[in-house]
């Protein structure tokens, strides 16, 4: 059997190594992405940012309608306005995230019409957001831990517009600057066997 051909010239990360190994082979940087907690002092570019959200905007989507909106809140003001709604525990980390990015998507197409792939399509636009941050070796962590309504009201967010979870986005800091409640979990973690997942042709037929 041929393996299908993977760019392996890059490496698995030392701390990804002792925690995640692929069944099959995949680019390094699939494993290498992983959501850290910890941030640094490190700003964060205007340059990288954008890059980040330019990867996103490549995502593919349903009749290429590009339902997701980004927002982004980078200054101290506008921080705290996402703090008012990310919920205590999840602030014990995000809080020191030198950029907070709101993934949300229209849930209209242009003529009024449900476009049922908006949330799909915008859960790609983070897949791709993740890895292109981890590939300038930035880290991400979605957040689906705070309060919808209450970022509804503070961000005048239009009815027809659904939130899906904030990311927290910078550089990776050391791990004894989180809340203690977070340090042994500060790892990549891992996933089951791929055959879990896979269903060969249909699910089995109980019927009986
Ligand atoms: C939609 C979504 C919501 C999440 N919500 C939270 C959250 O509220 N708090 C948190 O600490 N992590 C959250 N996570 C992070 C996941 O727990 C993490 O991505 C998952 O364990 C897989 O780990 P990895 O991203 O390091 O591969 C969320 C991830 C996603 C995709």
């Amino acid at each position: 059997m041929s393996l299908p051909s993977v760019n392996l010239t890059e490496r698995l990360l030392e701390e990804v190594q002792a925690h995640r190994h692929a069944d099959y082979p995949v680019s390094p940087w699939i494993l290498n992405r992983w959501s850290s907690r910890s941030f640094s002092d490190r700003a964060v570019s205007d340059e990288a940012l954008h890059t980040v959200l330019e990867a996103a905007r490549w995502a593919p989507s349903s009749s290429n309608l590009q339902p997701w909106r980004f927002v982004v809140a980078r200054t101290r003001e506008e921080r705290e306005r996402f703090q008012a709604f990310i919920r205590p525990t999840n602030r014990l980390w995000t809080d020191r995230a030198p950029v907070l990015i709101l993934l949300a998507s229209h849930k209209l197409n242009a003529n009024g019409e449900p476009n049922g792939a908006h949330a799909f399509d915008t859960g790609a636009a983070w897949g791709i957001l993740a890895l292109q941050a981890a590939l300038l070796g930035l880290s991400t962590r979605a957040v689906g831990g705070f309060d919808r309504e209450i970022a509804r009201r503070i961000l005048h967010v239009p009815d027809d517009v659904e939130l899906h979870a904030v990311v927290a986005l910078g550089y990776r800091g050391e791990k004894e600057t989180l809340h203690e409640s977070f340090r042994d979990r500060e790892v990549p973690n891992s996933r089951r066997p791929l055959a879990d997942s896979l269903i060969e042709g249909a699910w089995p037929d109980t019927a009986p």
